[in-house]
């Protein structure tokens, strides 16, 4: 994908609105380093957070993550009981206390 610029509001529902296999879900990754791991990708450019550059060198995608989520098209539950896979992100987050 080449020449693309797009504002994001915040506060504001966007959209992306294409034929399957045109790169929506490519370009949401982008937003969060989900596509850092695939082999042959490239990023070329700047995306914008509040200002700050995501792919600048001292940024840690973990972090980036924390604060950009994303819900996949197709679950993808972890290995492991229902009951962990539910309190995963506020394990992961520190908490220790009970989730019931
Ligand atoms: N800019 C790009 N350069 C090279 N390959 C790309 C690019 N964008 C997407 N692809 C590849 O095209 C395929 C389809 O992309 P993607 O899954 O992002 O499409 P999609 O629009 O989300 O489709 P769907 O509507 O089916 O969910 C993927 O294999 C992805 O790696
Ligand atoms: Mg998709």
């Amino acid at each position: 994908m080449r020449g693309v610029y797009v504002e994001i509001p915040h506060g504001q529902v966007t959209t992306f609105i294409g034929p399957s296999g045109c790169g929506k879900s490519t370009v949401l990754r982008a937003l969060n380093h989900m596509n850092d791991l695939n082999e042959g990708c490239t990023l070329r450019g700047r995306v914008l957070f509040d200002g700050q550059d995501l792919y600048a060198r001292d940024v840690d995608p973990v972090e980036v993550r924390r604060r950009i989520g994303m819900v996949f098209q197709k679950p993808n539950p972890f290995p492991k009981s229902i009951d962990e896979n539910i309190a995963f992100g506020a394990r992961i987050n520190g908490y220790r206390g009970d989730l019931r």
